[in-house]
């Protein structure tokens, strides 16, 4: 076999990518980041709590084997749902590395006191749509000049949610409304820049074990209202829906664009459920959800 064969099945499916990941201190950006890093990218950790995306990085630092030496992990600030902190996050990317290949919008919040039509308070429903939807715009809104300055496309996954496709009769409906919304949002960039060479896709968890998720589901009973509606029979874990944006970041999926990217376990293909025991196990994370210690 020759040597640049061998260098070149030992390359990781984002070398010389320059990531930026939002929310990743925590559940599905934290496993990203350690799986893009771990994967040749290099990775900016954005986060509202400074503490944890420094955590992340360290994390990256533990974890990276020998043979994808990857050149940076960085921790920054970012409020998502400040216009001007997205903005200092994507110039700041540029000044450190010169260039931006993908941001993956990731960050997002599920309110406690999140309800339904009558009960959700104006402030819960601005809060949610300032973080799950304007912060998903600015994030696009600053990749995308970063993208064209540059002159070399870009790649942009927006985390919506499975309930921006389905009711819940569960309501959150700030929420729901602000999932449905970036799903619309990144349709219509996916067209709007495809001959830009840019591609926009929204990708769409169903339930996970995160702390979004798991720290609202507090009953056996809250739990199960939700485990007979999936068809695989257990929630997702982080680390499966990372792969999925891994596999949206990375020029293996070149020709898919505009997509609403499923991640849920077969939950939206379902009219009922299989009955019987879950048989599917769940992958390892890099992060243990229950208990917050690293594994
Ligand atoms: N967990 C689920 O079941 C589930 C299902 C579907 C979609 N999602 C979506 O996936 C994304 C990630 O969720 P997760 O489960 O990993 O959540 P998580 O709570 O584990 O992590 C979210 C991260 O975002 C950060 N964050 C919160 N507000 C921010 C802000 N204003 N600016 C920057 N960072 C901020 C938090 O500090 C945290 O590190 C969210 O958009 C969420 O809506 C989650």
């Amino acid at each position: 076999m020759s040597i640049s064969k061998v260098v070149k099945d030992l390359r990781g499916r984002l070398d010389d990518k320059v990531c930026i990941i939002t929310g990743g201190g925590s559940g599905i950006g934290f496993e990203a980041s350690v799986l893009f890093a771990r994967e040749g990218a290099d990775v900016v950790v954005a986060d509202i709590n400074l503490k944890a995306a420094e955590a992340t990085v360290e994390r990256i630092k533990e974890k990276i084997g020998p043979i994808h030496v990857r050149k940076h992990a960085i921790a920054m600030k970012c409020d998502v749902s400040k216009e001007a902190e997205v903005k200092k996050v994507v110039e700041d990317t540029l000044k450190e590395f010169g260039k931006l290949d993908v941001m993956f919008n990731n960050a997002g919040i599920m309110h406690a006191h999140d309800d339904n039509v009558l009960n959700t308070d104006e402030k819960v429903w601005d809060l949610t749509m300032d973080i799950n939807l304007k912060g998903v715009w600015f994030g696009c809104k600053y990749a995308i000049e970063a993208f064209r300055r540059k002159k070399n496309g870009g790649n942009i996954i927006n985390t919506a949610s499975f309930v921006g496709l389905m009711g819940a009769a569960t309501p959150q409906l700030a929420y729901t409304a602000s999932k449905g919304a970036v799903i619309a949002l990144s349709r219509e960039l996916a067209v709007t820049h495809a001959r830009e060479n840019i591609r926009v896709n929204a990708l769409c968890p169903g339930p996970l074990r995160t702390p979004l998720l798991m720290n609202y589901l507090d009953t056996e009973d809250k739990i199960n209202r939700r485990l007979v509606h999936i068809p695989i029979g257990r929630f997702g874990e982080p680390i499966e829906v990372a792969n999925a944006a891994l596999f949206l970041a990375s020029d293996e999926s070149t020709y898919i664009t505009g997509v609403e990217f499923k991640v849920d376990g077969g939950l939206t293909a379902a009219y009922v459920t299989p009955e019987g025991p879950c048989t599917s196990a769940s992958p390892k994370n890099f992060f243990k959800v229950t208990g917050e210690k690293n594994q």
